[in-house]
């Protein structure tokens, strides 16, 4: 019998099949109901008992050792028949991952925001959700001034001194209140208007602002600071035009136009002919609103300036309507991922 035990456990450690089919054969043989280990443990009943525990430990360890045997190649046999992880075959076709893109109104907001970084303007935000003061009062917006009108602002019903801002110039108000100057940030932001919506004006819409104060600032400052950045936005070509304004904050104010970059000022249809295209709104900060918020306007001065980042980004990309957008068109957006 010992020697059946070691025959077969010979045979076991030599099994090396080439088949799913030839293991399953010889798993049938040695461990199968009428296979040779049972055959085994048949005999092993009429053995002498001083022999019993010997060769039934012997026979133990042969079936560990054929049932290890056996589950190794079947292992074997099934990683070679599933297929390959997608991650693991080299040789599958690639799937392109469609990647995403800025949003053009991002894309022209940080050109904004790093031009002037550029001059060493710092950005400052500030909430969506704002309050008379900061939005009105502290601008020195008269009580009747028509801005405050139902038409134009979005009131919080409950509570009228609650409201969406109108621009961010409220951000001019927030900044020289945690802050004493020099002053120089720029600060762009999402605004909200009770408009109709068209191809030219929107509910929802982003303007960036920018406020410069210290001692000695001029309006030649302001005007050489905005030449820069129309150089920088629209090319060295750019030149500027500034026409008398008037805004309840600024004083004197101005309406900055560039030359259209389309025409190269000689006139088209999206400059309506004039060669020039408006830009934003600017002026120097009126000494009203230094004082509202606490900065002595004999010691200091400074200029302010607002404008649409819809607007700067439909002059210089050409785009017609500005519902575009907001309509998230892959189309579209995907025209300006170069501009990134
Ligand atoms: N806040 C103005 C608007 O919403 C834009 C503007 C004009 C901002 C002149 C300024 C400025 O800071 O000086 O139309």
């Amino acid at each position: 019998m010992n020697n059946k035990i070691n025959e077969l456990l010979r045979r076991v450690e030599e099994f090396a099949p080439q088949s799913a089919a030839a293991l399953e054969e010889f798993r049938v043989k040695i461990l199968g109901k009428k296979g040779e280990l049972n055959a085994l443990l048949e005999e092993f009943r009429s053995v002498a008992p001083e022999h019993k525990r010997e060769l039934g430990q012997k026979i133990n360890a042969l079936k560990t050792a054929a049932t290890e045997r056996i589950n190794l190649f079947r292992e074997r046999f099934e990683a070679a028949a599933a297929p390959a992880s997608s991650a693991g075959d080299m040789t599958r076709t690639g799937c392109a991952e469609e990647l995403g893109s800025r949003h053009p109104i991002s894309v022209v907001r940080n050109q904004i925001v790093d031009i002037f970084a550029r001059l060493g303007y710092t950005v400052a935000e500030g909430p969506e959700i704002e309050d008379d003061r900061h939005v009105f009062s502290a601008l020195n917006f008269p009580p009747e001034h028509p801005a405050r009108d139902m038409q134009d602002t979005f009131f919080i019903e409950k509570n009228p001194d609650i409201l969406l801002r109108t621009h961010t110039s409220s951000i001019q108000v927030r900044t020289m209140e945690r802050q004493k100057p020099p002053i120089r940030v720029i600060c762009p932001g999402r605004v909200f208007r009770n408009e109709a919506i068209s191809y030219r004006a929107h509910c929802i819409f982003h303007q960036v602002e920018g406020l410069y104060i210290d001692k000695g600032v001029s309006f030649a400052d302001m005007k050489q600071s905005i030449l820069y950045f129309a150089k920088e936005m629209f090319g060295e070509q750019a030149v500027i035009r500034m026409r008398p304004s008037y805004f309840p904050f600024t004083e004197p104010s101005a309406e900055v136009d560039v030359s259209c970059n389309l025409c190269g000022g000689k006139g088209c249809n999206v400059c309506k002919g004039t060669g020039w295209l408006e830009i934003m709104g600017c002026g120097m900060v009126d000494p009203n609103v230094l004082e509202a918020n606490g900065i002595d306007h004999k010691e200091y001065s400074g200029f302010a300036f607002g404008m649409g980042v819809e607007r700067i980004a439909m002059l210089k990309y050409g785009v017609k309507d500005l519902r575009l957008y907001f309509e998230n068109d892959v189309r579209f957006l995907h025209q300006f991922d170069s501009a990134l």
